[in-house]
């Protein structure tokens, strides 16, 4: 008998450990581990999460305009450039006509769908926000609004779902309660932080959750954690993108996630939960140039362009560097039409809406 080829018995185990969490949406924790953390299973993992991603939703990349109306906010999380201790922002709010007018652009370019987020501005009060979403609905009734606003009291949740808004976009940080204890002041609570994400799924919005890799004391366990919590919300969205240092922050000293963690554990979203909108973040693409072409190459399929004013880009700075700060909304969409294409995925015009009944066993 010829002698046992030790790399075909290891690519083997590879792939049979990709397949599983493939077919079962799910690993017990030690694989979980292994596959966070071993560059080695990498390519079987992008391979398979381009392969659930073609399955779902082609290759069809949806885009969403965001606009990041207040660099306001009453928080202070440890990690964030616009936490109300940073003295050294200038802060700026757009008025309802500039949102609009963000909207318009973003419609003729052909975006379907405008996310509205912004640092927790007690300036825009639930009335001012219901007034804005029914405002954009009336002018554009075949998109989608997205809020991402932080933690409020369900009814005002809910004013603003009888409003109009259709999403709602709320990481959960990070679901284990001691480290978010690190990365936020006692104000805040993961207790409070998951009250709002269970609000906002059964008063009946797309919910989106997720977190940062590589914020600062997070561990591997923290993400196995993560991904557990998320099994539970079941969220329509999930955004995962680095932590980056932002030089005003006391997290400044710590290093930003790495990439090929980030995109191991997208891989693993997309394999855990084939019918989620994922997106390629700026984040991604901030820490390398080609980051989010791979994030889409390793199973992300939205893209969140800017829409705001280029005037506040540089304004609403969550990381040092953040990218795409300095152009027009137009030559942001005709950047991302190439990087998208030459990473194979083709950007469409479309509401973009979650496919999770359809598939549904
Ligand atoms: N205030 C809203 C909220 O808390 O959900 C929305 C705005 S908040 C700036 C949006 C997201 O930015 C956060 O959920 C966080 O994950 C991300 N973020 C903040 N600081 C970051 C950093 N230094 N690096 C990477 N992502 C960061
Ligand atoms: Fe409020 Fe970052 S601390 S948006």
């Amino acid at each position: 008998m010829a002698p046992l080829d030790k790399t075909a018995i290891f690519l083997n185990a590879v792939y049979i450990l990709v397949q599983h969490l493939h077919t079962n949406k799910d690993l017990p924790d030690t694989e979980l581990k292994l596959l966070i953390e071993s560059p080695e299973y990498e390519e079987e993992l992008f391979s398979q999460a381009d392969a659930v991603r073609r399955e779902y939703y082609g290759t069809d990349v949806y885009i969403r305009g965001l606009i990041e109306f207040t660099n306001f906010c009453k928080n202070n999380c440890y990690y964030c450039g616009i936490r109300a201790g940073n003295n050294n922002v200038q802060r700026y709010r757009l008025g309802k006509e500039e949102i609009l007018s963000c909207c318009k652009e973003g419609y003729e370019l052909g975006f379907r769908t405008f996310v509205l987020q912004g640092g927790e501005d007690p300036f825009f009060t639930e009335a001012l926000i219901s007034e804005i979403v029914v405002e954009i609905k009336s002018l554009f009734p075949d998109c989608a609004v997205t809020l991402s606003i932080g933690e409020k009291s369900r009814s005002t949740y809910k004013a603003w779902y009888i409003a109009g808004a259709d999403r709602y976009l709320l990481r959960h940080e990070t679901a284990n309660a001691e480290h978010y204890r690190t990365l936020h002041p006692d104000s805040m609570s993961l207790e409070n932080r998951k009250r709002c994400l269970w609000d906002i799924k059964e008063i009946g919005y797309e919910v989106g959750s997720g977190f940062m890799v590589g914020s600062p004391y997070q561990t591997t366990e923290h993400i196995i954690e993560d991904l557990r919590f998320l099994q539970e919300l079941q969220p329509d969205m999930i955004g995962i993108g680095p932590y980056i240092s932002h030089q005003n922050t006391p997290f400044r000293d710590f290093k930003s996630g790495d990439l090929h963690t980030c995109l191991r554990i997208l891989a693993i979203v997309r394999l855990m939960f084939p019918y989620a909108l994922i997106p390629a973040t700026t984040a991604l693409g901030t820490i390398a140039n080609t980051g989010r072409e791979l994030g889409l190459q390793a199973g992300a399929n939205v893209l969140m362009p800017n829409l705001s004013p280029v005037q506040n880009r540089k304004q609403y700075e969550l990381y040092d560097n953040k990218i795409c700060t300095g152009e027009e909304a137009a030559e942001c969409k005709l950047c991302l039409q190439r990087r998208v294409s030459s990473a194979g995925y083709t950007i469409v015009t479309d509401i973009g809406s979650v496919k999770k009944e359809q598939y549904k066993s």
